[in-house]
């Protein structure tokens, strides 16, 4: 079912939000980011070891914003595809989280079956 995240306009570039969904019984956390003035939203899981990507609360960005960062092993990930483009899960991708705008909400929809190792 899908789960309202923020409203429209709410987010400002550069800025993330975590978020829960519940899919299948399982709760599974999630965060969007404001990229340039387009929201992209994924998994809070890094691609090397399932665990969040956030050592501190919703810190996501790298100091500079171009990337998001894992913060366990430093993989570095391209905030509007997801991709890792250095570090340990090099060539894998976040898993991406279906967003959809519904009366000015961005709703937040399960994004299928996990990869095994997410
Ligand atoms: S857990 Fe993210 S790079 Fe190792």
């Amino acid at each position: 079912m899908a789960v309202p995240i923020l409203r429209v306009g709410e987010l400002a570039p550069g800025h993330t939000k975590k978020f829960l969904l519940d899919c299948d019984g399982r709760e599974i956390e999630c965060f969007v980011l404001n990229v340039g003035g387009a929201l992209h939203a994924f998994v809070n899981r890094c691609r090397h070891v399932p665990m969040g990507l956030d050592w501190v609360e919703n810190q996501f960005f790298t100091e500079d914003g171009q990337f998001i960062q894992c913060a366990t092993h430093g993989a570095y990930y391209v905030p509007d595809t997801g991709e890792c483009i250095a570090g340990p899960p090099c060539g894998k991708s976040l898993v991406r989280v279906p967003i959809r705008i519904e009366d000015g909400v961005i709703l937040g929809d399960c994004p299928g079956a996990l990869p095994d190792d997410a």
